[in-house]
């Protein structure tokens, strides 16, 4: 799409989404993950008091809540409490976690509560687990899954539904198979979402799909067969290699409104235009949410979000699952960046010591 002006002066009176990062901290580290090369300054988390008195207010107003993007959203000590909190309230919730801390305090709080959970599994082996995800925990997902599947029955609930995520990376695609299988296996309704890899740094540079499109393509084409044949339902992020091309040939993403619908709050109350944005546009704690979704910062962002001519860098690079191109480099391979996510890339010291 071209880019037009009358587009950039059209937001919401108020967030009608909102991604609120409860934890800045995650329980694993799985080698394809910007965690393993990126790291935050400080690993904040939200507590239930600042929850109640910044953000409750927000809940009445939105409809939508996302509780993770870049972390492990059950690391928070008061994900329970914050998250009984939530539930007071009319929205649709979502967050994706590696089902490891999915205990039975957390299970208990979200079944018939949380609308939408994602479990991000790659690996669908014991064997091919640990190597994908750095951890011997296959195990425990499933048994985590089986209790959670449990309790749904028990109080006749399809809440949360389930959907399993795995990394659209070469060497683990053909286990995409294995994927629907084990989305038919725990009722995952939303089925099995094949995500945008991208690359943290040389040692997974081989693995983006760009390196072998043919590959890529019969083993999606084959597995989407196979996921209509169970009737489970199975996404690509991306879209095809060749659709995703054409449709960010233009800008280099796909057109975007995520900031003028939403917006990205991280526990050290800084708030950013959409998940990915390195520009701060103000600060939760200090300043009315609806002051900076109407203030100039956001407003200047919104401005430089689509247009070729004169784009933020964040939007020109823009590594979003659902927006970046597939084919350029610098929105699948990072690993000629520093920083990432407004994180520091970690030094190699640091790297080969965690
Ligand atoms: C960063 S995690 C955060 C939430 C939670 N810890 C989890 O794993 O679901 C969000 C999603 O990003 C995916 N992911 C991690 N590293 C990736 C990469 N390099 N390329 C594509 N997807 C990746 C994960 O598999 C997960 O589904
Ligand atoms: S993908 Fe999720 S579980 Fe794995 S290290 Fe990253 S944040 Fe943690
Ligand atoms: S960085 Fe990406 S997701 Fe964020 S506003 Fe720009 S294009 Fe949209």
């Amino acid at each position: 799409m071209k880019y037009d002006a009358t587009h950039v002066s059209e937001a919401e009176e108020f967030p009608v989404t909102m991604t609120l990062e409860l934890s800045e901290k995650c329980n694993l580290r799985c080698p394809f993950c910007h965690l393993s090369v990126f790291e935050p300054e400080k690993p904040n988390q939200i507590s239930l008091e600042q929850f109640e008195e910044h953000f409750a207010p927000a809940m009445a107003r939105i409809k939508s809540l996302t509780l993770h993007y870049k972390f492990e959203p059950l690391t928070c000590r008061d994900f329970v409490p914050i998250f009984r909190r939530i539930s007071e309230f009319d929205i649709e919730t979502y967050f994706s976690t590696n089902g490891i801390l999915l205990t039975e305090k957390a299970r208990d709080v979200i079944v018939g509560n949380l609308t939408y959970l994602t479990v991000s599994v790659t690996g669908f082996t014991p064997e091919s687990y640990k190597k994908q995800m750095g951890y011997d925990g296959l195990e425990k997902v499933r048994k985590n899954l089986r209790a959670l599947n449990a309790l749904k029955k028990e109080r006749g609930t399809r809440y949360p539904i389930l959907r399993i995520s795995t990394v659209g990376k070469l060497d683990a695609l053909d286990e995409l198979k294995s994927a629907v299988d084990f989305a038919d296996e725990f009722d995952a309704e939303e089925g099995v979402q094949l995500t945008f890899f991208r690359a943290m740094d040389e040692s997974m540079e081989s693995e983006r799909p760009v390196h072998d499109p043919e590959f890529f393509t019969a083993t999606t084409n084959e597995a989407l067969a196979y996921a209509e044949s169970r009737k489970v339902k199975l996404f690509l992020q991306s879209g095809d290699l060749e659709a995703n091309r054409k449709e960010t040939e233009e800008l280099g993403h796909k057109y975007c409104r995520i900031p003028w619908n939403g917006m990205t709050i991280q526990p050290d109350g800084d708030v950013f235009p959409c998940p990915v944005a390195h520009t701060s546009v103000g600060n939760a704690y200090e300043q009315p949410i609806e002051e900076i979704w109407s203030g100039e910062r956001l407003a200047h962002f919104r401005d430089r979000v689509n247009n070729p001519d004169d784009m933020n860098e964040e939007c020109r690079t823009c590594h979003h699952c659902r927006v970046g191109s597939v084919v350029r480099t610098e929105t699948t391979d990072l690993s000629y960046k520093d920083s990432f996510l407004r994180l520091k890339r970690k030094d190699e010291n640091v790297r080969r010591a965690g």
